[in-house]
């Protein structure tokens, strides 16, 4: 049985992730600091997939401690690298925590793989290295950007140090997907995101206002330049989003390039107003919300061209909106149940 080491594995799209490397047929060694997430993850793994994987409760920035997995691990034929703070606004006013944290994770990461010889990367990047893009749907060669926030810098920098250390290594691969904006649960309702406090992203703040946890949704502007005036973006099914992450081990093992870069969207774009008409018909929830002043440094729409990763990867995104919306709402449901 082939076996993939998964920083961040409990995380919300790590753990998501894990499950489909064991639908699979890989074994699987998750390693977390647990920072962002709960032990009791593993367990919401196991009731889908039967297969409770290895863990490490381990910081990827700590050198030592990881170097033990990688050695007892070395048998590894892919690292699919998650773990890394990726808040937005936490990273405007913490940036060295950011630049210290995601940066050396990633360089010990990649330090370990040349050290026992584990050739193939995954490596989670996102498509706010993007910025505002001039020209939609984006393809791989819209040019990146100066980064919006530190935490897209650490993206982009990231991305940089991955092609610098395969240009300087025989042995190693690497392909990055650029996420655009993961939502929903698991359709068991057995993992999911699990935002600690308040949430910064769209739809757990929505369905924490459904569920009576929040008050009312903020909906941040409503005066873009788009067709209801809301922002628009990229929403991918996060079970679909883990899909590409095995799709991306195989065609690694199958001699692809030394590296590659794979939008990972729906290649449609919907807006916020459209985001939560989605949730109130397909969940019966009625939303309370009010428009207020735009979120500083958000951008106004993006979306994706994935043809290239429906053509070489042979992969596309194939959960609707309203069954993602619904999975989420059926999370929340469960989540403030227990
Ligand atoms: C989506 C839209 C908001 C909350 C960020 C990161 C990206 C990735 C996903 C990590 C925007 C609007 C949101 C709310 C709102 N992160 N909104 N009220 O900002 O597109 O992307 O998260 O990988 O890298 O940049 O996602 O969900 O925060 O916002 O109106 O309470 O929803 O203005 O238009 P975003 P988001």
């Amino acid at each position: 049985m082939q076996k993939v080491i998964i920083t961040g594995g409990t995380g919300y799209i790590g753990s998501h992730t894990v499950v489909e490397f064991q639908n699979a047929g890989f074994e699987v060694v998750v390693i977390d600091n647990l920072s962002n997430s709960v032990i009791e993850v593993l367990t919401g793994i196991e009731s889908i997939t039967g297969i409770r994987p290895i863990f490490y409760q381990i910081d990827v920035s700590e050198t030592k401690d990881l170097e033990t997995v990688f050695k007892d691990h070395k048998d590894a034929v892919a690292v699919i690298h998650f773990a890394a703070y990726k808040a937005v606004g936490e990273s405007v006013k913490e940036p060295l925590k950011y630049y210290q944290n995601n940066i050396q994770g990633l360089v010990n990461v990649l330090s370990n793989m040349i050290k026992y010889d584990i050739p193939n990367l995954v490596f989670s990047s996102s498509c706010t290295v993007y910025g505002q893009p001039e020209k939609l749907p984006v393809t791989e060669d819209t040019p990146v950007v100066k980064a919006e926030s530190p935490y897209g810098n650490t993206k982009k920098i990231n991305e940089e140090i991955i092609v610098d250390t395969i240009n300087s290594s025989e042995n190693l691969n690497a392909i990055s997907l650029r996420y655009f904006n993961p939502i929903g649960a698991h359709i068991s309702a057995n993992i999911g995101e699990l935002p600690l406090g308040v949430p910064n992203n769209l739809l757990p703040y929505i369905t924490q206002t459904a569920i009576g946890l929040r008050k009312e949704l903020s909906v941040f502007g409503d005066d873009y330049n788009t067709p209801d005036g809301t922002a628009i973006r990229d929403y991918i099914n996060v079970c679909d989003l883990a899909k590409a992450h095995v799709v991306a081990v195989k065609r690694l093992l199958n001699n692809a390039l030394r590296y590659e870069v794979f939008n990972i969207g729906t290649g449609k774009g919907s807006s916020v107003m459209e985001i939560i008409n989605a949730f109130e018909s397909s969940t019966g929830q009625k939303l309370n919300y009010k428009i207020v002043d735009r979120r500083a440094g958000d951008i106004e729409q993006v979306w994706a061209d994935t043809s290239k990763a429906n053509k070489i990867l042979c992969w596309k995104a194939e959960i609707s909106l309203d069954e993602t919306v619904k999975s989420a709402w059926e999370w929340e449901k469960k989540v403030q149940k227990s």
